[in-house]
């Protein structure tokens, strides 16, 4: 039985997965996940034996999809876990830039030291198990799994007895070392490795870069939702930050605006030729409206279908459960043109 893994990303299908990956038409065998976030949808094509090419702008989601996805076969050994957390803490990016800021400074000089033995790991996908499971331990100490809280709520919220007054829970796993939730969520992550026996890849692109490059029979979008808590460079961004080791700046086609969501829209939808399904995902809280796509879909397309499901999105804890309903346009591109290339041409990307 292969599970996916304790991921934890903020708007994930992980729930709907199964149900998204049934409307993947029968005469398709190629998937191109174009915003792939956390990879649960990825993950279910790859496990129905999709070839399955993954992509999201930020670094930390594709070492999730090179460890899960592209990934065969390499694992973390016991020997692997030797290298990563062998050492004394010492300071670094992440001492100088994150202390009291995200975390204390001893936890800032634990994370610079697995920053640097990570790198003495043999190969790339060693590497990025180790990043996915160091993110998963990060976001385990940070209160509302994002970083994008100032540094009194964190400190508040991780004081066991405030939370345990407030709250009535104590959170204990946000003051755990990085290294216990590394260990506690290992197996898992190693268990979720598998050979589906075709060619997955992982990429770490802006989409509208991609577009041209890319064959797929379906490209499965789940962008941002605009108008709902979408900011991913902010919840997010300090984990490539800390994979990097210096600052970055938030990446620009982000759907955070309406205006310009409305735009890269339309610059989405009139770049998907070389693809002869286009499946999106998208929920009623959200903007442009069904309604608005359904009037750019159909002058590009003369097969719609719209299929409808709640959603249960948990935003911040049990407080803040906000019921939606989930929608999923499917929508065959009567203009595909089949082309006898490769799905994905190597040299260009
Ligand atoms: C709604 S989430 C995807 C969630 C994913 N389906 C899952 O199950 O975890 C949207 C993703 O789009 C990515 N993203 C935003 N703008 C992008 C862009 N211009 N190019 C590629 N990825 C982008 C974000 O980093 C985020 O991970």
């Amino acid at each position: 039985m292969l599970n996916f893994p304790k991921i934890n990303y903020i708007g994930n299908k992980e729930k709907i997965a199964e149900w998204i990956v049934s409307f993947f038409p029968s005469d398709t065998k190629s998937v191109f996940d174009a915003f792939a976030g956390g990879s649960s949808v990825g993950f279910e094509a790859k496990k129905k034996g999709f070839q399955v090419i993954s992509n999201d702008i930020l670094k930390i989601n594709y070492c999730i999809a090179k460890s899960l996805i592209e990934n065969c076969d390499q694992k973390l050994t016991q020997e692997d876990i030797s290298i990563i957390f062998e050492g004394t803490p010492k300071e670094g990016f992440m001492t100088e830039h994150y202390t009291e800021v995200f975390f204390f400074k001893n936890e800032c000089m634990e994370l610079d030291l697995y920053r640097e033995n990570i790198e003495k790991l043999e190969n790339e996908y060693k590497k990025s198990i180790a990043f996915a499971l160091m993110r998963r331990a990060m976001i385990r100490k940070m209160p509302y799994s994002r970083f994008n809280l100032d540094w009194n709520t964190i400190k508040q919220l991780r004081d066991e007895e405030y939370s345990y007054e407030k709250y009535k829970r104590k959170r204990a796993y946000h003051n755990e070392s990085f290294k216990t939730h590394f260990l506690e969520n290992i197996m898992e992550y190693n268990n979720a490795i598998f050979d589906n026996k075709e060619q997955n890849i992982a990429l770490n692109d802006d989409v509208f870069n991609l577009l041209p490059k890319i064959h797929a029979d379906i490209i499965y979008l789940d962008p941002p939702y605009t108008g709902t808590m979408n900011n991913y460079f902010g919840f997010y961004g300090l984990i490539d930050e800390y994979i990097f080791s210096k600052k970055i700046p938030p990446f620009k086609n982000n759907f955070l605006e309406k205006k310009q969501a409305i735009k890269l829209f339309y610059s989405l939808f009139t770049h998907l030729q070389n693809f002869k399904y286009w499946i999106m995902s998208y929920n009623n809280a959200s903007f442009p409206k069904k309604n608005q796509f359904l009037t750019l879909f159909e002058k590009l397309s003369t097969n719609i279908q719209i299929i409808e499901i709640p959603h249960i999105y948990k935003v911040t804890g049990k407080e803040n459960k906000q019921a939606n309903t989930e929608i999923l346009f499917v929508i065959e591109n009567t203009n595909f043109k089949p082309k006898e290339t490769l799905f994905y041409e190597q040299s260009n990307v």
